[in-house]
């Protein structure tokens, strides 16, 4: 009997639920994007209903268009994004705050002692930045009226949004999370696998909202059947990116991928030792299987397809990302303008969370043509940024797997692969974080015996091999540097 697994993509600007055959092809896409809230400067909030029902529904449909019995589902999910919500009525007390947001920036600020830097990063690998969930919950907690109390009772629950969506699809009678997601609180000890009392202590959040932390192909509990239309199994779980390392088959130590949806993330394998950057990387669960963790190094970019978002939807100077990448190869590389899309401030290895964009070296002769080349290089530098802290942390990355949306873009993954000087590999599926959660549910449902099994649907269709020597890659990523470090000067 075929076996059909659907996986469950809860992104930062949409949702989709995909359903693929145990080859790991993909049979049925549904996707629904839903609205970004502003509320303030720096601010990003999603409405918890909004995440639900664009869940829901796609899922409902997926299954309604492939016409297929499902066997079990994976979900993986936008990372740290933070709900809380009562136990007792459902309902959330706040927005989701999304990973992006940047509104605890002064509290991060004000505990950034040297000490508390130190403390937080050898219990959970992690940095102080509003970006991990943590001050979020903090946030909640000390601003809706009510929230302290509540929890100090009891009744409140916390979770990222794998979390909530298990809770929603289980009818409330699942509130767990994976390994994966737990990594990305700040409130996670990386090395006991267990939730931290000092760090709860320290950002005054209590023990009881927290879930359980399950493996990341685990039992998470059964759908109701009233949603799905019959009570499936939800057997795997991770973090989008960490899913996408694992759907990238990067199981061995060295193995490293780098996806680029709304923002772009870079990790790397470091198998069972949880290898502390020099460099402000970050260390994270990569997955955790029966007991047993997968430690990666990950640099996160917060702007990558979004700056192509930008271009479309802020600045109105392309329809489609196909004519960014049309408009790039109008020009040679070295035109001099650099987009520095610090919108949401810089991640790795900047961690400035009040910085702001920037644009570069402009002159008369400078029109839209270069500034959306810019743009799509400002991904390339960026990864390049990410791969120079990796190699100082003593790891070499021989090839990059690269997925997710604007993967597809043969331009930009040609000049990534210029300015890294190293062979670029693109799978015949980029939807490798949906594929990575099926992978995982798949192992726990039995569908897959292990690790070596999944290893036999590995393909990688389209390798980009650099052609520029070097010193013109070295030449072009020198002012990318001074670029970055002018916008960090400017504090708007
Ligand atoms: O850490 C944030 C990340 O998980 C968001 O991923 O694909 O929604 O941009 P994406």
């Amino acid at each position: 009997m075929s076996h059909y697994i659907l996986s469950i993509d809860q992104g930062t600007t949409s949702s989709r639920a995909i359903i693929f055959d145990e080859k790991g092809s993909i049979i049925q896409l549904e996707q629904q994007e839903f609205e970004q809230y502003y509320p303030e400067n720096g601010w990003v909030e999603h409405n918890p209903k909004d995440i639900w029902t664009s869940t829901l529904a796609v899922c409902q449909q997926a299954i309604a268009n492939a016409k297929v019995e499902i066997s079990t589902i994976g979900i993986c999910n936008q990372r740290e994004t933070t709900l809380v919500w009562n136990k007792i009525t459902g309902e959330t007390l706040y927005n989701a705050i999304v990973w992006q947001d940047r509104r605890t920036s002064d509290y991060c600020d004000s505990i950034r002692t040297k000490e508390n830097v130190a403390f937080i990063r050898d219990k959970t690998g992690l940095l102080i930045d509003p970006y991990f969930s943590a001050t979020k919950i903090r946030w909640i907690l000390e601003n809706v009226d009510g929230a302290r109390e509540l929890a100090e009772q009891g009744e409140l629950l916390f979770g990222t949004v794998d979390s909530y969506l298990i809770w929603m699809l289980t009818g409330g009678e699942k509130h767990v999370t994976d390994a994966s997601n737990a990594s990305r609180t700040l409130l996670f000890n990386i090395h006991t696998q267990q939730w931290d009392d000092e760090l709860l202590d320290l950002f005054s959040i209590p023990k009881s909202i927290l879930p359980e932390v399950l493996n990341s192909a685990d039992k998470f509990g059964l759908t109701l059947p009233e949603l799905l239309g019959t009570t499936i199994p939800i057997n795997g779980v991770a973090g989008d990116q960490q899913a996408a390392l694992f759907g990238q088959n990067c199981f061995k130590k060295g193995m490293a991928k780098s996806t680029y949806g709304t923002g772009g993330f870079l990790m790397v394998n470091t198998g069972d030792h949880a290898c502390l950057s020099k460099n402000k990387l970050l260390t994270t669960v990569a997955y955790r299987l029966n007991n047993k963790t997968t430690y990666a190094l990950e640099g996160s970019i917060f702007i990558a397809g979004a700056a192509v978002t930008w271009l479309r939807d802020g600045l109105n100077v392309i329809d489609s990302p196909e004519q960014s990448s049309e408009t790039a190869s109008k020009v040679p590389y070295d035109h001099g303008v650099y987009l520095v899309p610090a919108f949401t401030g810089l991640g790795a290895p900047h961690w400035d969370a009040h910085a702001r964009g920037g644009l570069f070296g402009l002159t008369r002769a400078t029109g839209m043509t270069e500034i959306i080349s810019a743009t799509l290089q400002s991904v390339g530098y960026q990864t390049r940024d990410l791969q120079q802290c990796i190699i100082e942390d003593g790891i070499t990355i021989e090839s990059l797997r690269v997925d997710g949306g604007m993967s597809r873009d043969n331009w930009t993954m040609k000049f990534l692969a210029d300015i890294l000087q190293i062979e670029v590999k693109r799978p015949a599926t980029v939807e490798t974080s949906a594929l990575g959660v099926a992978l995982l549910a798949g192992l726990k449902a039995g569908i897959y015996d292990s690790l070596e099994d999944i290893n036999t649907l590995d393909s990688v269709a389209e390798t980009f091999v650099p052609d520029i020597s070097q010193q013109y890659s070295d030449k072009l990523y020198c002012k990318w540097l001074q670029a970055v470090e002018s916008t960090k000067l400017f504090k708007p």
